[in-house]
């Protein structure tokens, strides 16, 4: 049955979805009580830029898949009137703007995941909520810079061919051991590949290229069906990967699966050393506080180092 999603005109995306019910045990004893998504990168939580990124793609409804130990998130995305109040009373202008941006931003959904059983089994938590319209998702470990807008132009390529589309990026192939992996085919856009199949963490001999997944995706609703039946993969955990193999081999469920080729700048801050490159990175080039921060690190680098 060929799916009524697949039209030429599929229904403007509007919904995103953003996984955040991992427990954080790398970062613990950071994350014992505060969720991991909390952690600042510079002076913002790393779920703000994640929510921001939607939003500039034109993304306005957020939801959230959270957990036990989740209600900080909440409570970020929503006013805070008593320290409003506080600021106001102040004249602090600009520190109650910083407050009010975060509660101004989208409009915010959550939903809990109970049992923590993979990505697949979060973003079917999400189906109720998205309902037959194609989707996004975004991974909170992985940080976009807004000066590389992807997502956006991954709905542009979902508006233009229907189906799904995911975000690759082409990694070191010894580094392709801790990403799904996409064999792929050109197409005639320089940035967009025909995705053909996927494989969660493939060993570098078994990998069929050096394309990663990184964490943004704009997904037919299909992908619901079929992740109602996929059995547990890698590591015993629904996978999300292995659901949208599925759409990839089978073009009549869902439509086709393309992605789109990153080569922007990423952050990645789903380990310490990766969140501390993260945070000097984006600390070096800030406005306000890049030109003493990089004075500083040069000196630090080249005399005590
Ligand atoms: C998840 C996905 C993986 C993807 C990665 C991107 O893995 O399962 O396919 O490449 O995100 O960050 P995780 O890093 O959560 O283990």
């Amino acid at each position: 049955m060929v799916s009524d999603m697949t039209q030429s005109h599929p229904p403007r995306i509007t919904k995103a979805v953003i996984p955040a019910a991992g427990l954080g045990t790398r970062f613990l004893p950071a994350t014992k009580a505060t969720p991991k998504e909390m952690l600042p990168v510079v002076d913002k939580p790393a779920i703000q830029y994640v929510v921001e990124e939607a939003v500039s793609a034109g993304l306005h409804d957020v939801l959230m898949i959270t957990g036990r130990n989740k209600r900080p998130l909440e409570d970020h995305f929503d006013r805070n009137y008593e320290l409003e109040e506080a600021l106001s009373k102040k004249g602090d202008s600009a520190r109650l703007a910083k407050v009010q941006e975060s509660s101004d931003l989208a409009t915010m959904h959550y939903v809990r995941q109970g049992d923590p059983r993979g990505l697949g089994h979060a973003i079917l938590c999400s189906a109720p909520h998205v309902g037959r319209e194609p989707f996004a998702v975004l991974l909170g470990d992985d940080l976009i810079d807004p000066r590389d807008p992807l997502l956006a132009r991954m709905v542009e390529v979902q508006e233009q061919q229907g189906g799904s589309v995911i975000a690759l990026m082409e990694v070191d192939p010894e580094q392709i051991h801790l990403y799904g992996c996409a064999a792929v085919e050109d197409t005639s856009e320089g940035d967009v590949v025909r995705i053909t199949g996927l494989v969660e963490k493939p060993e570098p001999a078994d990998a069929p290229s050096n394309f990663a997944v990184i964490g943004r995706y704009v997904l037919d609703p299909h992908i619901f069906e079929i992740l109602r039946k996929t059995e547990p993969g890698r590591g015993g955990e629904i996978q999300l990967t292995d659901a949208i193999q599925q759409l990839a081999v089978d073009e009549k469920i869902g439509g086709p699966v393309h992605g789109v080729v990153f080569q922007g700048r990423r952050y990645d801050t789903g380990d310490r050393s990766d969140y501390l490159r993260a945070i000097v990175r984006l600390a070096c080039e800030r406005e306000d506080l890049g030109p003493d921060f990089r004075t500083w690190l040069k000196g630090y680098v080249t005399e005590e180092m």
